[in-house]
């Protein structure tokens, strides 16, 4: 820390006391010898570099998905801090749970269990969904309740059975440790904690986490030289006129801003999760769920809403013969694939080498480069 820093930090630590905002020195928020210290680089990562391929900023279907949230601009430093604070325990109430616990880096940022698990000990309903490129995501959970990653990304802190801190305590409980007044001011100018300071660091993190690198990427460069031939039987089934799974899992980043109905069940609110039906009491959203990427898929098992497939195998089957007759069944999942909602569902009987093929096919969406980017791994 350089001298004019250290005086900035003295004279805001006095006007801290002043302002009576400083905690009682009896009264530690945080024990003595139970910290892990984050590890960074002595030269944070260029995160205010790294950026999404022009070949991405300039399609024209993803200009029109809008890139949200641009007015944050992502700095190196407010970037590591946000990479600090979302691999960080102590934002939990009890110092077990991180936003990491749930969203790990090797799984894409999603989980390995159908439900994740916080501090309270109760499985969530709801599958742990990847994290990556958020920049083309405004509405967000499996049912899109929240608009924005600024409306979102505190929730988890300050919900019961994720991480169950309050958030009137959290920006004491982080000025009490060793390294964030530093990490702050770095970030900020000067090391005042605040809830939008903890939101607009953890966005720049979440904003740096992009996914555009996998095989799949590979082959659009060289066309799909490095393909094999079950994966080039596996993409022409994707993008097939009856399969139409590109018609939803649409365009660079396989997926679309709007929710359907995939026909998972006869009638997903008595089933027990009725997604977007569940908040607007409508017939035709029941089991509306997010139309998420299948970027990373075959590193985020398992699938749906609920985790209920734990193989991209029993997806295929699921897709080829299972689709259930709901009586808003989005009409690509018929057999004309246009016309009313709610027709019966098409049954593709696939074979054994398209099935096989398609599984192939949805590995090669995998970002070995982000699930190991040194950028966004745990710092502790
Ligand atoms: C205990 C597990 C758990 C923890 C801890 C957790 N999450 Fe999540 N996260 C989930 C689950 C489950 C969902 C989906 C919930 C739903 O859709 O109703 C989710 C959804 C999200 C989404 C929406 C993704 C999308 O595509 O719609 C974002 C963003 C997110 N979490 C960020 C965070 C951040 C940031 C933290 C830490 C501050 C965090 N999460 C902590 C389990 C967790
Ligand atoms: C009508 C639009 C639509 C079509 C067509 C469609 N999907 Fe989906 N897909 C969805 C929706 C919506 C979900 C999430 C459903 C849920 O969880 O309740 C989903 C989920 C998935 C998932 C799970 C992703 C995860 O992370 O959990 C995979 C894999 C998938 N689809 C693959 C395919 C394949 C392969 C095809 C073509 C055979 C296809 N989809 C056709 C809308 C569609």
């Amino acid at each position: 820390m350089g001298f004019q820093h250290r005086i900035a930090l003295l004279l805001f630590t006095l006007l801290a006391v002043a302002m009576g905002c400083s905690r009682p020195d009896d009264s530690p928020l945080v024990e003595e010898g139970a910290v892990r210290l984050p590890a960074l680089p002595d030269e944070p990562f260029a995160y205010s570099e790294m950026g999404f391929p022009d070949l991405w900023l300039n399609d024209p279907a993803l200009q029109l998905f809008g890139g949200f949230g641009d007015e944050i601009e992502i700095t190196d430093a407010g970037a590591t801090l946000g990479r600090v604070l979302f691999h960080d325990v102590q934002l939990s109430a009890d110092n077990t749970v991180s936003c990491g616990t749930c969203h790990q880096q090797e799984f894409a940022f999603a989980d390995s269990a159908p439900g994740s698990m916080g501090i309270s000990g109760h499985v969530l309903h709801r599958n742990t969904p990847g994290l990556f490129n958020l920049r083309y995501q405004r509405r967000l959970f499996w049912d899109l309740r929240v608009v924005g990653l600024v409306n979102q990304v505190l929730q988890p802190i300050g919900h019961p059975d994720e991480m169950g801190m309050s958030l009137d305590a959290l920006p004491d409980k982080l000025a009490a440790l060793p390294y964030y007044p530093a990490l702050f001011e770095q970030a900020f100018g000067d090391p005042f904690i605040h809830l939008d300071r903890i939101t607009d660091a953890l966005i720049q993190f979440l904003r740096s986490i992009r996914s555009t690198s996998s095989r799949y990427d590979q082959g659009l460069a060289d066309g799909f030289a490095s393909f094999t031939e079950s994966e080039l039987l596996g993409k022409s089934v994707f993008f097939r006129s009856d399969t139409r799974c590109n018609q939803c899992h649409s365009g660079l980043n396989f997926f679309a801003t709007q929710p359907f109905i995939n026909g998972l069940e006869v009638d997903y609110g008595q089933a027990g999760d009725g997604g977007i039906g569940d908040l607007t009491g409508d017939p035709a959203d029941d089991g509306r769920f997010k139309t998420v990427s299948l970027r990373n898929v075959g590193l985020t098992a398992p699938y749906m809403h609920d985790g209920r497939f734990s193989t991209l195998r029993e997806v295929v089957d699921f897709y080829s013969d299972g689709i259930q007759p709901h009586p808003f069944l989005d009409e690509r999942l018929s057999d004309n694939g246009i016309g009313p909602a709610g027709q019966e569902p098409y049954r593709l009987e696939l074979s054994e080498a398209e099935r096989q093929g398609l599984v192939d096919f949805l590995h090669t969406f995998s970002d070995t480069v982000m699930v190991t980017d040194p950028a966004l791994s745990s710092p502790f």
